[in-house]
């Protein structure tokens, strides 16, 4: 019998074969274009981010191309190997620095203070309770006074994760799935679970709800994903 695959030689398949759709795109995701706007229109400073688990790094290309410079935080390595690649090929690899790094280990940012912290789909791959609050630790350790953090997940109301839930974890809005194809296991969260694990030190400025019909592994399921941008509480902030 085979050994089991650890989760990154799960996910280094996964690139190569380009299986779910943030694996292969190019574009960044909307998530990420809405609250770069969101937080331009109000003014907030955008110098410094964070791309927690980057994968190919659309959304950190996008990122440096606005300017802003960026720590792209991934444990895979052939991902990071192609985020350094299309960084080069497009000039920007004077603002991105591509780390092969697990997130739920202190975040290599070395002082500077951060603005904006984006996690699209990484999140809720993190499937043990104790990784996720120490990745908590390590955001608020990294985000500044004013800074904010979005995160976008696949719900608890997914239509291609959603088929593989039990209705009584579904009900304690954190149902854990694997997905069948890839072996990967995942957490779908419900929006108020987002929001009560990342309250008190982080606070939701605005929301988007998506729900639409997306092609994964060759058919199309109707998903539904949340981005929530919070920004920090200066309430609950210790420098
Ligand atoms: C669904 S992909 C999303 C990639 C990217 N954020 C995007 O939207 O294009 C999830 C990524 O999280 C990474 N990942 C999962 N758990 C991680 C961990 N503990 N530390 C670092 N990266 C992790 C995987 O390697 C994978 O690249």
């Amino acid at each position: 019998m085979s050994e089991p695959r650890s989760p990154t030689e799960l996910w280094a398949a996964e690139y190569q074969a380009g299986g779910v759709p943030s694996s292969v795109r190019i574009a960044p995701s909307g998530a990420v274009v809405w609250a770069v706007g969101a937080l331009q229109r109000r003014n907030f400073p955008l110098r410094i981010a964070v791309d927690v688990g980057c994968g190919r790094g659309r959304n950190s290309l996008f990122l440096a191309a606005m300017g802003l410079r960026v720590t792209a935080l991934d444990f895979t390595a052939n991902a990071i190997a192609a985020l350094t690649q299309e960084a080069k090929k497009r000039r920007l690899d004077d603002k991105i620095r591509a780390v092969v790094h697990d997130v739920v280990e202190p975040w290599p940012i070395g002082g500077q203070d951060v603005d904006l912290v984006i996690d699209t789909f990484c999140f809720k791959h993190i499937t043990q309770r104790e990784w996720r609050q120490g990745y908590k630790q390590h955001l608020l350790d990294v985000l500044s006074v004013r800074g904010h953090y979005l995160i976008s997940f696949a719900s608890v109301g997914d239509g291609y994760y959603g088929r593989y839930t039990q209705p009584t974890d579904v009900a304690s809005g954190a149902a854990m799935v694997v997905d069948p194809v890839n072996g990967i296991p995942s957490v779908l969260f419900s929006r108020e679970a987002i929001v009560k694990f990342f309250a008190p030190e982080l606070v939701l400025l605005d929301e988007l709800k998506n729900n639409k019909p997306v092609v994964i592994h060759g058919a199309t399921y109707e998903r539904e994903t949340y981005a929530l941008l919070f920004r920090r509480s200066p309430r609950h902030f210790v420098s």
